[in-house]
This record gives C-alpha cells, sequence and structure tokens, in this order.
C-alpha cells in the first residue's frame, strides 16, 4: 500500500544526543557508550552479517519459535496493528505479518528504530513484497517514542532479537512500565529474549572467529569520528567481551592497546585513556523465565504464553 517514514527527531538532534552522551560517557571513569550508537548504515549492515554466523544462534532460534507460533500468536491477538520496536531489517516480522494476512486481521506495520537506512531498506522491500500492508518507519528511541506512534485499532507491540537485552539492567523497570502504560486492554506485547545458558556458547556468539562483532562494536568509534568530527584511533581498541554473572549479562567493551589521546572536535574536547582502559559499549543480558516473569510482574505485566527453540535457548513471550 504505501511507506512513509516520520522523523520524532530531526538529524541536528540525533547528533546533538550523541555529543551529550560523548560528552557524558567519555568523561567518566569507567568510561561507556551507549550501544544505540552502532547502528548507522555499515553498523545496520554488520549486526546483519552477525545473524548470519555460525556462531551467533539468537537470531535463528527465535526463528524457529515464530515459524512455529506466528499464526497462533496472531490468531490469540487479532492485531489491526503490529508495531515493533528496534526492527533493524525486519526479517523476522515478515512471518508474523504474513500471519496477519491470513488470518485477515490487521494490514498495517509500525516499525520504530533509530537507523534511517535499516528503516528505509526493511519498509520500501516490505511495502514492494506486501502490496497490501501499510508500513510506517518512525525514526526514533524506542525507549522514548512508543507514546508518540498513532494507534491504529488492537496493537501487538512486538519486541524481537533479545534487543531488550541491550537496556542497562537499571533501565528495564521503567521501559516495562512504560510498555505497560502503552497497552490497552486488549494490547499485547510480544518479547523475544536470549536465555542463559553455558558460558562458553554465549562468549562465543559475541567474539566470532570471523571478527565481526569485533568490527561491530568498533563501529561506535567510526560513528563519532565521522559525526563529531574526532580522531580517535580505531586501531588501538581492541574487541573484549566477558560474561558477568551478577547482572547476567555479556557485556562489550573496547579496551585501549596503548595510550591514548584524541580530540572530540565539535565538542571541543579531548579525550584520554591509560593502556588497558576499557569503554563499555554494550549490555546483552540474558534472561531465565522466571526471572523475566518477576521483572514484568513488577510492572504489572504477565507472561500468557512461553515459548522456546527446541535446544532451549532462545525465550518468546505473549505478554499481557
Ligand atoms: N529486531 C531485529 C534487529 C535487532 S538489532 C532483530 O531481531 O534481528 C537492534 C535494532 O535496534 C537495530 O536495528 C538498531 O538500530 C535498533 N536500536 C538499538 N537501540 C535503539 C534505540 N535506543 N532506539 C531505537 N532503535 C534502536
Ligand atoms: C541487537 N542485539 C540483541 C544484539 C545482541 O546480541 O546483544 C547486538 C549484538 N551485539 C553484538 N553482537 C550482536
Amino acid at each position: 500500500m504505501s511507506f512513509e517514514l516520520i522523523r520524532l527527531s530531526d538529524p541536528v538532534d540525533h547528533r546533538a544526543e550523541l555529543a551529550v552522551d560523548v560528552r557524558h560517557g567519555l568523561g567518566r571513569r569507567p568510561k561507556r557508550l551507549p550501544s544505540k550508537w552502532f547502528y548507522d548504515d555499515r553498523g545496520s549492515a554488520l549486526f546483519e552479517q552477525i545473524t548470519e554466523l555460525p556462531e551467533y544462534y539468537l537470531t535463528r532460534a527465535e526463528t524457529e519459535i515464530l515459524r512455529a507460533r506466528a499464526d497462533e500468536i496472531v490468531a490469540t491477538v487479532a492485531p489491526d496493528e503490529i508495531v515493533e520496536l528496534g526492527s533493524g531489517s525486519s526479517t523476522k516480522t515478515r512471518m508474523l505479518l504474513e500471519a496477519m494476512r491470513r488470518t485477515g486481521t490487521g494490514c498495517r506495520y509500525a516499525a520504530i528504530d533509530v537507523s534511517e537506512g535499516a528503516l528505509k531498506d526493511a519498509g520500501s522491500s516490505l511495502v514492494d513484497d506486501y502490496p497490501w500492508l501499510e508500513v510506517e518507519g518512525v525514526l526514533g528511541d524506542l525507549g522514548r517514542d512508543l507514546p508518540r506512534v498513532p494507534r491504529h485499532g488492537r496493537r501487538l507491540v512486538i519486541f524481537l532479537g533479545s534487543t531488550v537485552g541491550n537496556l542497562a539492567p537499571r533501565d528495564r523497570p521503567a521501559f516495562f512500565r512504560t510498555i505497560r502504560e502503552g497497552l490497552e486492554a486488549d494490547d499485547a506485547f510480544l518479547l523475544g529474549v536470549d536465555l542463559v545458558k553455558d558460558e562458553a556458547t554465549m562468549v562465543a556468539a559475541y567474539d566470532d572467529a570471523a571478527g565481526v562483532s569485533a568490527a561491530f562494536n568498533r563501529n561506535v568509534l567510526v560513528v563519532i569520528n565521522r559525526t563529531l568530527d574526532a580522531d580517535l584511533p580505531i586501531d588501538a581498541f581492541e574487541h573484549v567481551t566477558r560474561w558477568v554473572p551478577g547482572a547476567s549479562a555479556m557485556v562489550q567493551s573496547l579496551r585501549a592497546t596503548r595510550r591514548v589521546t584524541a580530540r572530540i572536535g565539535a565538542l571541543d574536547l579531548e579525550v584520554s585513556l591509560a593502556e588497558g582502559e576499557e569503554i563499555h559499549t554494550e549490555w546483552s543480558c540474558k534472561f531465565t523465565e522466571e526471572h523475566l516473569a518477576d521483572e514484568l510482574d513488577d510492572a504489572g505485566l504477565t507472561i500468557e504464553r512461553w515459548w522456546t527453540d527446541v535446544g532451549d535457548r532462545f525465550g518468546l513471550a505473549l505478554i499481557r
């Protein structure tokens, strides 16, 4: 039917937001950068490559569940529209959209993502392949902008890929409350989460032999250099990933392999790191059904249905 791109913030705001995050994140100890800044066009493409890696089981496991359950999910909720947070290429979403078409419920899909390139690519190929679908790409922040997406009837909000694990653990309670506040009586929330498993499997998923995860991690520095006129030496940072049991998370960082001094031109800021100093770049929290149910319960949400893949690697929860 149609594809429309809605900008909830303009490019100047986007750059200003990165500037605030860089000034704040690199001016403190330990240094940190929010993971949403990985995703320029190159970062989105690198993530798609990650989903194909033999070590990165998450996408395949979630696809397996969706393939088996998409019809059941859509028949249970009968949504007029699907609203997706952090939609990326929307590849797995196609299974739900096709189920929506089969059951003759809704014909509308709104996708919120920070990556303009990913939204445009996904949106244009969806309207080519599904001429009956109305697609809205919303360029914005998934933690902030859901309440600003206009509603068109009963809603299935979806958040796939275990991207919820990329929120800092302390930010999850407020995020789940925002989800609950946005749901009306017959709406539902479909959430995909990676499950806690043996450490070696989780570590390999974030430290692949081909080095794609490392390139993805370093891409945040490429984005800062280009957007904020900075000269961070990309080659002086190594990719680090570790399992942090206390946070139930794989944690990614970039470690300076030598002393680094760099200038962030747009901020008139000099940044220095000692040899061995790390910049925290990403949380990838892992869940158990019980822990997730408790957190959701605290926000007034309940798991109505729970599915896993055959290997129990990944969980998909239908929540109200
Ligand atoms: N849902 C897809 C893509 C996951 S990759 C899948 O399951 O494969 C994570 C996606 O979330 C990327 O497309 C990235 O651009 C987007 N993203 C990350 N942080 C975001 C934020 N704070 N606001 C909006 N989008 C975000
Ligand atoms: C998008 N997100 C769920 C991925 C993850 O597994 O945390 C991003 C990623 N980071 C490194 N590899 C993949």
